[in-house]
């Protein structure tokens, strides 16, 4: 499953390299039970409240004090469900 992690300017200055540092080690932990693809993107045009990562054509909102729940609640749980 592909995870998008925005690296455009608003969201780099809220966080993103921080979340991308928590994601990449969260799925190295988990590597061996969910097939996760992290990758950066550019501005999703969704600037607003958190670093937005986009999973399955859905925009999510994430602040780096967050990002470890976020890959438990919703990354986790749509790998799962990823078929
Ligand atoms: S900079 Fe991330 S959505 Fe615009």
């Amino acid at each position: 499953m592909k995870v998008l992690i925005c690296i455009g300017s608003s969201c780099h200055v809220r966080g993103s390299r921080d979340v991308i540092e928590t994601l990449t080690r969260l799925v190295k932990e988990y590597e061996k039970k969910v097939d996760i693809e992290l990758s950066g993107s550019f501005c999703m045009g969704a600037c607003s409240k958190g670093v937005s990562i986009k999973i399955k054509d859905r925009i999510y909102h994430v602040k780096p004090e967050d990002a470890e729940d976020f890959f438990h609640e919703v990354i986790l749980k749509e790998a799962e469900t990823c078929g």
